[in-house]
């Protein structure tokens, strides 16, 4: 079980899944990779294996660049899709928008995010649709539609449907824009979907995926993918000019090359879901305890009363509280079902005690 000591108690940490600790098979890629010299900026062997192992695993020939964060490659990725007048068009609630101070702006030189709004914590291909309908294109005083991104899983730990991808992938390549997806939590999604990467991206017309790991048993590498031959060259350029070609890449790729080998992060994600799963089954029914959103993935957002809060923070249960009603719980691959059971039964006290 993964605990701290807060005073005398016993913490039970659900802030996030980066409080997580680094899968064993990924430290000790990191070990094996960590003998001799190798050549930097990607020119070694485990980079070049790591494009192989991804066009294997999305079932296409893919380009793979590690960075150091999802904020990098959202950012950087989106950089690469839009001109410095372009608009992106994104969920209103879109990390890209709400906790990124900008990255998307100031990496594009400017860009504009236009939010759309939709049920379920996603937007609609028809919302999308719309948005382009009044954009102004070749209006010189507007931002011209470049782009579009998806959060894969949501910020809300709902999970895009296939159809609804493949919708939006529809009207992007109708209206000229590019697609995004962020995969902070990809395998949390693809565990949810029951489908291949191939199936939720390229397929249904993604350009470009952020790729988590970081979040899922990584220790400090992200990738970027890319689908589109066309942005290799450019996104190439921009990364090294951000500061994201890691000089010692060999550690990024390994990390990364870990995390896919033998369906570690397939593996990972069931983990962290069957967790929040368990919590959401264990508050279902419970009177004054509501579900903000379907639990899709591995984050409950839980509504609550004040008080019964309140308790559960004494009680030494972490998590972020994001108003004084609501509360986010992220479930990780390295969570036990005892840290779930001991919530379980402490909002339960909770709430029987009014
Ligand atoms: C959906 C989503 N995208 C992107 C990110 C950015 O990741 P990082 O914090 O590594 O920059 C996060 C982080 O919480 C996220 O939740």
């Amino acid at each position: 079980m993964n605990e701290s000591a807060i005073g005398s108690r016993k913490a039970v940490d659900f802030r996030s899944d980066n409080v997580a600790t680094i899968s064993p098979e990924i430290l000790r890629a990191i070990v094996a990779a960590n003998t001799g010299s190798a050549a930097p900026y990607g020119a070694d062997e485990h980079s070049r294996q790591l494009d192989e192992r991804f066009s294997a695993l999305f079932e296409t020939i893919v380009k793979v660049f590690p960075v150091s964060t999802g904020t990098a490659a959202n950012a950087l990725s989106l950089s690469a899709l839009t001109p410095p007048y372009g608009a992106v068009y994104c969920y209103e609630a879109a990390h890209i928008q709400t906790s990124e101070g900008g990255a998307t702006e100031f990496f594009s030189g400017g860009a504009k995010l236009l939010l759309l709004q939709g049920s379920g914590f996603r937007f609609a291909a028809a919302a999308l649709e719309q948005a382009i309908a009044v954009s102004g294109r070749g209006v010189r005083s507007r931002s011209q539609p470049s782009a579009v991104s998806v959060t894969q899983a949501t910020e809300y730990g709902t999970v895009y449907r296939l159809d609804e991808l493949r919708a939006i992938g529809s009207v992007a390549r109708s209206g000229g824009l590019k697609f995004h997806m962020d995969g902070a939590r990809f395998a949390n999604a693809l565990v949810a979907l029951g489908c291949t990467p191939a199936e939720v991206t390229w397929r249904l017309g993604v350009d470009i995926l952020s790729f988590g790991a970081t979040k899922n048993g990584g220790m400090s590498a992200d990738a970027i993918v890319v689908f589109d031959p066309s942005i290799v060259d450019d996104l190439a350029y921009r990364l090294r000019r951000a500061g994201q070609t890691w000089s010692k890449m060999r550690f990024a790729a390994a990390q990364l090359t870990a995390y896919v080998e033998n369906d570690l992060f397939l593996v990972s994600a069931r983990r962290a879901n069957a967790l929040a799963s368990r919590i959401a089954e264990g508050v279902r029914n419970l009177p004054d305890a509501k579900l903000l959103a379907p639990v899709e993935a591995n984050e409950v957002f839980l509504e609550l009363p004040e008080a019964v809060i309140d308790r559960l923070i004494a009680d030494a249960f972490l998590f972020y509280r994001r108003s004084p009603r609501l509360i986010r719980l992220v479930c990780r691959f390295d969570g036990s079902d005892d840290d779930a059971d001991r919530f379980i039964v402490a909002l339960r006290t909770h709430l029987a005690r009014g």
